[in-house]
């Protein structure tokens, strides 16, 4: 896909389809008044009969007519005038598009980018264009044996822009086609089965982003090498599966190197079942998308490698199953981590705090400017706070603040749960320094407590996407969040 700006005369474009805002009252947008000009008044004609309402999401597609400068037009509905806002702005530009992708024809513009929005300015505009066109368009094919119909055959997507905004909607349409690529390579890691996605097969896509990219060097631990640093904790959890676990490292660097680096680290549990402490069986197979965390971070590192930011980043991703066999780790297990700190494995389902722990004993090395960890951890965080947003806990007030700001401004949304010494308690063990689970009760928190004692002096940050990694039900998928968080949070560090 080719994303441009385009300025000039409304009519003008040479282009297949033109995407033009209606409201549901006051007169036509200009732009979309000149097309209604230019084809003979069909837009007033459909809106008076009632064809056309303009509520925000509503689409038409129709032929333009002979003589028309463009093939078809594409009104988008957008509520009324006045509410016209980010949410709506988005709903309305994914409707449009969504019906773009079904529709055959190979490129179109966009008028809606010229409509002003209360909380959305030019920027924001285009990158919500670029990163909406990656949301609808995604398919997941890889391993279906024929190709789906209605693949979508837009080659090009431009955004109209005045004169004044042209810069700002060039870079909107750049970050925004990074950061959408980012979350789809997200989706696609975590849509993939366990069987194909397995540890060996993240080192190989890490392997592939550093070929790709000149300031990436990519490195992989073997458990050998895990050994070696004692991550005893880690490799209990690999202890029952004959899948070899890896440690992947990818490390950015295009800043100075006296400038600490932004490490995240990122749950790569390929599937999960609980181990000897095994799940039940309704909708295990949705622990193939325990690497949510993991994919979170190779959609932010490649993003930030596209964007060529001017930063230092590290991306750590334990790799490994958690599967129940006669050498898996049994409850009541102590384990040394690579901290020198002893757990005793109470559950051997809470395994993600487990290859957690030693990722973040190994991320001291790099003294962070901010240490993020992001992982489905606990079931809990579904029950807290659902779907819409993921949990954040964290040890610096000023790193929590940031990563709130980086979700709102990217409609990519957390909440923070707080983190008081009163909740490490239920972490006593009375065999080892701790145990690996506290009770029924805040298990979103105690699991971060843990995760806690691991981060050593840095800014630590969690980031527990259980809600928000994937969609249950008709839309079954991985969602890439919280990409788009990160990415924002990386933008403006
Ligand atoms: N990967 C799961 C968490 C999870 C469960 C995410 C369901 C999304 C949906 C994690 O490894 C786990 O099993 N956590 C346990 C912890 C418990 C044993 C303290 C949980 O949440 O039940
Ligand atoms: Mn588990
Ligand atoms: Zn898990």
């Amino acid at each position: 896909m080719r994303f441009a700006v385009k300025t000039g005369a409304a009519t003008k474009q040479r282009t297949a389809c033109a995407i033009l805002p209606v409201y549901s009252d006051g007169e036509l947008p200009a732009s979309t008044r000149a097309y209604d000009r230019a084809c003979g008044g069909i837009i007033s004609e459909l809106f008076k009969a009632g064809d056309l309402r303009g509520e925000t999401g509503e689409t038409l597609l129709v032929v333009a007519g002979s003589g028309a400068p463009v093939r078809r037009l594409l009104l988008a509905g957008c509520g009324k005038r006045a509410d016209f806002s980010r949410r709506s702005y988005r709903k309305a530009t994914r409707a449009a598009l969504a019906t773009l992708a079904r529709s055959g024809q190979p490129s179109a513009i966009s008028y809606l980018t010229l409509e002003p929005v209360a909380d959305a300015d030019p920027y924001r505009r285009a990158r919500l264009l670029a990163e909406t066109w990656h949301e609808v368009s995604y398919r997941f094919t890889a391993l279906k044996s024929k190709q789906p119909e209605h693949v979508p055959a837009v080659s090009s997507l431009a955004a109209a822009a005045d004169g004044r905004s042209r810069r700002s909607m060039i870079s909107g349409l750049g970050h925004g086609e990074a950061i959408g690529r980012g979350v789809n390579f997200a989706r696609e890691l975590g849509n993939l089965p366990a069987n194909v996605c397995t540890p060996s097969y993240l080192a190989d896509r890490a392997r592939e982003l550093g070929r790709r990219h000149r300031r990436l060097t990519v490195k992989v631990m073997s458990e050998a090498q895990m050994r070696k640093l004692k991550m005893g904790a880690l490799l209990s959890v690999t202890a029952g599966t004959t899948e070899p676990a890896r440690f992947i490292i990818m490390e950015y660097s295009n800043a100075p190197r006296s400038k600490r680096p932004v490490v995240l680290v990122g749950k790569g549990i390929t599937f999960d079942t609980g181990g000897i402490s095994l799940k039940p069986p309704p909708q295990m197979d949705e622990m193939k998308y325990d690497m949510c965390g993991a994919a979170s971070v190779f959609g932010a590192v490649q993003a930030a490698a596209e964007l060529e930011l001017p930063i230092n980043l590290v991306g750590i991703v334990p790799a490994c199953e958690n599967l129940p066999s006669g050498t898996a780790t049994r409850p009541g297990d102590i384990v040394t981590s690579m901290s020198g700190q002893t757990v005793e494995i109470l559950n051997t389902d809470a395994e993600g705090r487990l290859i957690l722990c030693d990722a973040l004993t190994y991320a001291q090395r790099y003294k962070p400017a901010a240490l993020i960890d992001i992982a489905t951890l606990t079931g809990a965080c579904v029950i807290a706070l659902g779907r819409p947003r993921s949990g954040l806990l964290a040890n610096s007030d000023a790193l929590a603040e940031a990563l709130l700001k980086a979700g709102e401004d990217a409609d990519d949304r957390a909440w923070r749960l707080p983190l008081d010494p009163e909740y490490g308690e239920q972490l006593k063990s009375n065999f080892a320094d701790m145990a690996n689970v506290g009770g029924r009760e805040a298990g979103t928190i105690t699991a971060a407590s843990f995760l806690s004692r691991f981060a050593g002096k840095s800014d630590w940050a969690h980031l527990d996407i259980a809600g928000t990694a994937w969609l249950q039900g008709a839309r079954k998928g991985g969602t890439g969040r919280p990409v788009p968080l990160l990415v924002e949070y990386l933008l403006a560090s």
